[in-house]
């Protein structure tokens, strides 16, 4: 959840840690703070808020000089959002800053009697622990002491006083070593060390390494060498460009993303080997959190309308659910996790799970250096590129398409489609970025003004469209402060329809042929309590002229496609809405990009 950043090398430390703090500043937004060593001093500036406010702090400091440091920018745990409790955190010699918890801290706490705290953090006490052990020259035998005694997760980039180095370590929490042209950087992830180079090594959980005029990575004391990747994401993708926000940038990257996603699992007009064919299991489990967990819904939709059978069916997860439930496994079954960062921690503890259980693993994820990645039997890359804005849109977009293809292989495998009608889907899979374009070329400005003053607004629909209006609803909420909520428009009476009063915006997503017409009803209904409607129909769904006060319609395709472009228009909508609420779009309040934490 927190960003963490080590520099070293030739350039003014300062400038390159906040630099890329910025780059990290969607993992959490509390507090930020840098630490620079020089003249064999360690120097703390930090700050609550913003990066920004963190900037114009350091204004009144001069720490030009300096070529080495470590920062931080905190999304809160533990201790209250205090100047106090921000990163980083100094006791005796030791500085450093953490991504994390440290779920025995209290223990540490009270057996480190002649320490003094400041802050009321888990880190602060890992402070406190490796110092404890710190002789004044065993840096590397004092690190892997305290963390030995740690439980919990933790990135850790620390600095020593008197010590011209950095050393990291982790846990459970993702860090990375970039390596540049004489010059190192230590990071949560790969998007900070984009403007310095694109050469990196991933961490695994234990290994220390030690950055100085060059670098070593330790594991049980021993120097072990790694092979050095390269990254593929570019500058620019990690840049607004041009853009209001990374959202209105991401939500247009949407058009790339479905290419490239065509190109890689589609050949010759069909679905391709590297989508796998799952009609040898019997079961398969969709785990995922939030928006992740909305599109393995739509797997679980398809598969449930096609596939399912008296020997076979799907299940979809919330991953904090799934881990602490009881579940029956055996080698008839696969578990799927969905995650854009790789690294959410609830889903990455139910793989772990399912690993443990012997089951096959197969992860739709973004980051390919992730955890999630590595750990998998089958990883399917969702090819998103950098996602920056907080709340999700490219990348639920490249999950569901996934999802979708999982089942068209499935239905093909089992005969449920034929051949021809397989094609005639690519078609229209091949079509979408046309689609796409149609759709968010529209202006949706004026519904968003008639809409972005009400406290609450609620989206309907029936069949697929339902698990649409479960994504579009986070969304808006997320990111507007909306209060939103959907509901099956066939539920509607039997509750809800008591919070609809005059002018309550219901928002109707209508591209279930087979079911449009009770969904029209169910429009009815709500628009004679007074409700100001607005309709996102595809185009062969008819309806009344004056049903919807805002009427919003999509090109028509296979259903395998549709949802993909009925939750752009939700997408634009929450964006719209929450730009004139003067909300900030991309980091939205309390909340954090990558979840690392339970
Ligand atoms: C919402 C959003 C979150 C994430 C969720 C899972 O816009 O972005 O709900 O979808 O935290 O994250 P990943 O996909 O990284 O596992």
């Amino acid at each position: 959840m927190c960003g963490i950043i080590g520099y070293k090398g030739k350039k003014n430390a300062k400038d390159v840690l906040i630099s890329c703090l910025g780059m990290l500043e969607y993992r959490g937004y509390d507090s930020s703070g840098i630490a620079v060593f020089r003249n064999d001093k360690v120097r703390i500036v930090k700050t609550v808020g913003r990066i920004e406010n963190l900037k114009e702090k350091l204004l009144r400091y001069d720490l030009d000089e300096s070529n080495m440091g470590i920062g931080h920018t905190r999304w809160a745990t533990h201790g209250k959002v205090t100047e106090e409790n921000a990163h980083p955190h100094k006791v005796g010699r030791v500085t450093l800053v953490h991504n994390g918890v440290i779920e025995n801290y209290k223990e540490i706490q009270e057996k480190l009697k002649n320490y003094e705290f400041k802050s009321e953090t888990d880190s602060e006490v890992v402070c406190a622990l490796i110092d404890s052990y710190y002789n004044g020259n065993n840096e590397l035998e004092s690190i892997e002491k305290a963390t030995k005694e740690l439980k919990g997760s933790y990135a850790l980039a620390i600095i020593f006083d008197g010590k011209d180095k950095i050393y990291g370590i982790k846990k459970d929490t993702p860090l990375i070593l970039g390596i540049g042209n004489k010059e190192f950087i230590l990071s949560s992830d790969i998007c900070a060390l984009l403007p310095y180079t694109n050469e990196y090594i991933v961490l695994e959980d234990d290994e220390i390494v030690e950055i100085g005029d060059k670098f070593n990575i330790y594991y049980d004391g021993i120097i072990i060498y790694k092979k050095i990747e390269i990254s593929d994401y570019s500058l620019e993708e990690a840049m607004k460009n041009g853009y209001d926000h990374f959202m209105l940038k991401e939500i247009n990257e949407q058009i790339d993303v479905s290419k490239k996603l065509y190109s890689k699992y589609i050949t010759n007009d069909f679905i391709n080997e590297l989508i796998p064919d799952l009609s040898k299991y019997k079961r398969i489990d969709f785990v995922g959190c939030g928006s992740a967990y909305n599109a393995s819904l739509i797997a679980k939709y398809f598969i449930d309308k096609y596939c399912t059978n008296g020997e076979f069916y799907c299940n979809s997860y919330e991953a904090s659910e799934y881990r602490y439930s009881n579940h029956y496994f055996d080698k008839n079954v696969l578990a799927v996790f969905v995650s854009q960062s790789g690294e959410t921690a609830d889903t990455l503890a139910c793989l772990r799970m399912c690993k443990e259980e012997g089951i096959d693993t197969l992860s739709i994820v973004n980051v390919i250096s992730s955890t999630m990645a590595r750990e998998s039997k089958y990883i399917l890359p969702m090819l998103a590129g950098p996602e920056i804005c907080v709340a999700t849109t490219k990348g639920y977009f490249s999950q569901s398409y996934i999802c979708s293809l999982l089942c068209l292989k499935l239905m093909y495998r089992r005969r449920i489609i034929d051949k021809d009608e397989l094609l005639r889907i690519m078609e229209e899979l091949k079509k979408l970025p046309q689609y796409l374009e149609t759709v968010i070329n529209k202006d949706y400005k004026e519904i968003a003004k008639s809409i972005y003053k009400n406290e609450d607004i609620y989206y309907i629909g029936r069949g697929i469209d339902i698990y649409s209006c479960y994504e579009a609803s986070l969304k808006l909420k997320e990111i507007s402060y909306i209060h939103s909520e959907c509901f099956a428009s066939g539920e509607l009476k039997h509750g809800p329809i008591a919070l609809l009063s005059k002018g309550t915006p219901v928002i109707a997503l209508l591209s279930e042929f087979s079911v449009h017409e009770k969904v029209i009803n169910n429009i009815y209904e709500a628009k004679s309590r007074g409700a100001k409607i607005i309709t996102i129909r595809k185009e062969s769904i008819n309806i009344d002229k004056n049903l919807s006060d805002y009427d919003v319609v999509v090109p028509l395709t296979s259903e395998f496609v549709q949802n993909l472009l009925m939750i752009v228009v939700c997408q634009i909508l929450s964006y719209e809405v929450a730009k004139l609420r003067k909300c900030d779009i991309d980091k939205p309040r309390n909340l954090s990009k990558s979840v690392t934490v339970e």
